[in-house]
């Protein structure tokens, strides 16, 4: 806090221009507590002047960057005690802005669902971190806060039943949301798919960089597409970074127990649906290996479009877990409205807002939002409508949509 004293604003949102960023925007005008300075950032003076007239904030300050101007981001950084990133794809666009926050000691968050990208900056940029006390949270939008504080809940929840967790602990996630997509989802989803072997790289840059946790073990556990009783619905692993996260959270806190385990699965009602949905993933991933079909498809959505108002409110998610340890045997749910913007724009603020305002325990470098925020962030998306709750029976049944 010390080395941010003398900073201009509390949080910079960069970005605010782009569609999730907007949203980002409005929840900050609508939420951000008495006395909060923030401002917004982007590339464009004149979009920029826009969005505050949208807004109605005369007054909010604007700050021009780009991408990849590294002095622009260096006086951003340095304007700040966060700065909170929605400039997507993370892989073009991140990393000059994670390098600019992790020299600064300024917090920095976004919502990269690339896990190549993660890797890339965990390897480049965790040790300057740790060193200036700059705290970096990625995936801090649907991609991956429920899935990671619904785990972190579920732990804490089985601590609560047994005392304290001595044995193997075994967590998995089912989820189900329906909604729509952005352009710039879109076209990060395509970058991240056309890239296998660069991600495999990264992975392994990681690994030979990050230390595991002493004398505890931790791991992934997944099995194939099945019906699950546990979901009530068909379920197909998904390996997106959704588990890493869950894990490395796992790794950083010892409230997971000596042995914990975590399996992450997309979870549907009907069979012809996941089948479906299988070949449509993998058609994808197929097309984006290929330059002039990838181009294709980003034209469908452009940048800067995204699921109107009346699309967002009909959206929504449910992420259900079962933990399990000692005999003991809980599921407990996480659910909301419109996962992919609307939740998305909360809980990215939530996270900025409780990085600069909550009383947090001490950590730096890069770090999940189970490990840097815990359980304050849980109390502060429950505040803003996010729901957590322990189930009594195991579900019977579907959620409503
Ligand atoms: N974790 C999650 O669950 C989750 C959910 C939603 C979105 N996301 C991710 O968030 C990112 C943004 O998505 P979106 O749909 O909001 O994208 P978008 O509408 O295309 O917005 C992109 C933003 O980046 C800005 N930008 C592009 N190039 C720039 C540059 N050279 N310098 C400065 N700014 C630049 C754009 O500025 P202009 O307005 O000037 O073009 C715009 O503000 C994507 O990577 C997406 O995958 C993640």
């Amino acid at each position: 806090m010390e080395r941010q004293a003398e900073r201009a604003y509390d949080i910079v949102l960069f970005g605010a221009t782009g569609f999730t960023g907007g949203l980002a925007a409005e929840y900050l005008a609508r939420n951000a507590p008495q006395g909060c300075r923030w401002a917004v950032a982007g590339r464009s003076r004149v979009k920029l002047e826009a969005l505050r007239e949208r807004l109605g904030l005369p007054e909010l300050p604007l700050l021009v960057a780009d991408s990849a101007d590294a002095k622009a981001l260096g006086e951003v950084a340095g304007s700040a005690r966060v700065v909170v990133t929605t400039v997507g794809p993370y892989l073009e666009h991140g990393e000059p802005l994670v390098a600019a926050c992790a020299a600064a000691g300024t917090d920095y968050v976004d919502l990269t669902g690339e896990p190549e990208f993660v890797d890339l900056m965990y390897a480049r940029h965790h040790a300057t971190a740790v060193a200036s006390g700059a705290r970096m949270l990625h995936a801090c939008g649907f991609d991956s806060v429920p899935h990671d504080l619904g785990a972190l809940y579920t732990v804490t929840e089985l601590a609560r039943r047994q005392g304290k967790l001595d044995g193997p602990v075994a967590v998995q996630g089912f989820v189900r949301a329906g909604g729509t997509i952005s352009g710039g989802t879109l076209a990060s989803a395509l970058l991240a798919f056309s890239r296998p072997r660069q991600m495999g790289r990264a992975a392994s840059a990681r690994r030979a960089v990050e230390e595991r946790p002493a004398g505890r073990k931790v791991g992934g556990r997944m099995s194939g597409p099945r019906w699950s009783k546990d979901a009530h619905a068909w379920v197909v692993p998904m390996p997106t970074i959704d588990p890493q996260v869950v894990l490395r959270s796992a790794a950083a806190l010892p409230e997971y127990g000596p042995d914990f385990s975590y399996g992450h699965y997309a979870a549907v009602k009907r069979l012809p649906i996941m089948v479906g949905g299988l070949l449509g993933v993998v058609g994808v991933a197929l097309g984006a290996q290929v330059p002039p079909v990838r181009r294709g498809i980003t034209r469908l959505r452009p940048s800067g479009a995204g699921p109107d108002a009346a699309t967002r409110a009909k959206s929504w998610f449910t992420v259900r877990f079962v933990g399990e340890s000692g005999g003991v045997r809980i599921h407990t749910e996480v659910s909301g409205g419109d996962p992919g913007y609307g939740e998305t724009a909360k809980m990215l603020v939530e996270t900025a807002l409780c990085l600069a305002h909550d009383e947090l325990p001490e950590t730096a470098g890069q770090l999940t939002t189970a490990a840097a925020c815990g359980t304050a962030l849980i109390d502060r998306l429950v505040a803003a409508g996010i729901r957590f709750r322990v189930l009594d029976a195991p579900p019977t049944a579907a959620p409503g949509r």
